[in-house]
């Protein structure tokens, strides 16, 4: 997998990425009616989202685990220094909780991950882990759309799914399960009830109405973050690998941009993604 390559840049990874708002995170906390001992974030990648659940909610403990030695290595490095004494890192497959004492996590993690995952595999293994009402809560976010700039709709879903641009280099079928905003990734009534799932398309025109508010990610960047955010992209990494000597295929989509908006490197626009959350509760 591309995030565990040695030429990732785990480090650009933290800050090139949207957060998430502190609004889906009181969601979140209102959804969850069990304890606070311990939250297990899988796939935790850089950890800045384990930091920002840590900060978030009142857990003793928080233990963020991902496959790759890569992202953990930089996630142990990053709070080391932050010395949070209640959160730890280490090298784990999601569907793999057995280091977790069965019934002893409160809430299981998966953000931006799932569609990576076995995910019949990793239910089971979170099912395990879980705590009587322990929380299941997995989301993700695909697709960057410039809002105020509709005409470039089509440009972004060109670079990214053309064959000729970087189609060819995401992983699948992981890429596809997340363009489909994690759909046939079900839950499993017969482990999990109470299940919330909320999907939110950025350019919807009949968005339906729903008592439950979805997950907004906006981030305003200049043209250079946006640049930089496209440098985390997997597939943009697996481009770099398979194309080395040619010229870059995120340069001229940036030049493609600039040309059609007159938009230069310092201009700042809004980027907007489409998002998808899944809350569940153990079943007891
Ligand atoms: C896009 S990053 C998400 C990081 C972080 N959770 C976030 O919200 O920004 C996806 C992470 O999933 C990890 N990953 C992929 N497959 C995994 C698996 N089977 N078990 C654990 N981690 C996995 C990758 O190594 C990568 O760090």
């Amino acid at each position: 997998m591309e995030f565990s390559s040695k030429g990732y840049n785990s480090g650009n990874y933290s800050s090139a990425r949207p957060s998430y708002p502190s609004e889906f995170f009181d969601t979140l906390r209102k959804y969850h009616v069990g304890g606070e001992k311990l939250l297990v974030d899988v796939g935790c990648g850089p950890g800045n989202f384990t930091l920002d659940i840590a900060r978030n909610f009142q857990f003793e403990r928080v233990e963020g685990a991902d496959k790759s030695p890569i992202m953990i290595e930089v996630a142990q490095q990053k709070f080391n220094a932050a010395k949070m004494k209640n959160l730890h890192f280490s090298v784990h497959a999601a569907e793999d909780l057995d280091w977790v004492q069965a019934g002893t996590a409160d809430m299981i993690t998966a953000a931006q991950c799932s569609h990576w995952l076995d995910f019949k595999a990793f239910q089971e293994s979170a099912f395990r882990a879980l705590s009587e009402n322990g929380t299941l809560a997995i989301w993700g976010y695909v697709d960057p759309i410039l809002t105020d700039f509709p005409g470039l709709d089509s440009l972004l879903l060109e670079f990214q799914y053309d064959l000729h641009q970087l189609g060819p280099y995401w992983e699948k079928p992981g890429r596809d399960i997340l363009r489909d905003l994690l759909q046939s990734q079900i839950i499993d009534d017969t482990k999990f009830q109470d299940v919330l799932e909320v999907c939110n398309r950025v350019r919807d025109p009949e968005p339906k109405a729903s008592d439950h508010k979805p997950l907004i990610i906006n981030r305003e960047m200049s043209i250079i973050e946006f640049e930089q955010y496209i440098e985390s992209w997997s597939a943009y990494n697996a481009w770099k690998r398979a194309n080395q000597g040619k010229s870059d295929i995120r340069k001229s989509f940036i030049h493609q941009l600039k040309t059609q908006t007159g938009l230069s490197s310092q201009s700042r626009i809004n980027v907007a993604w489409n998002t998808v959350y899944k809350f569940a509760r153990k079943r007891t």
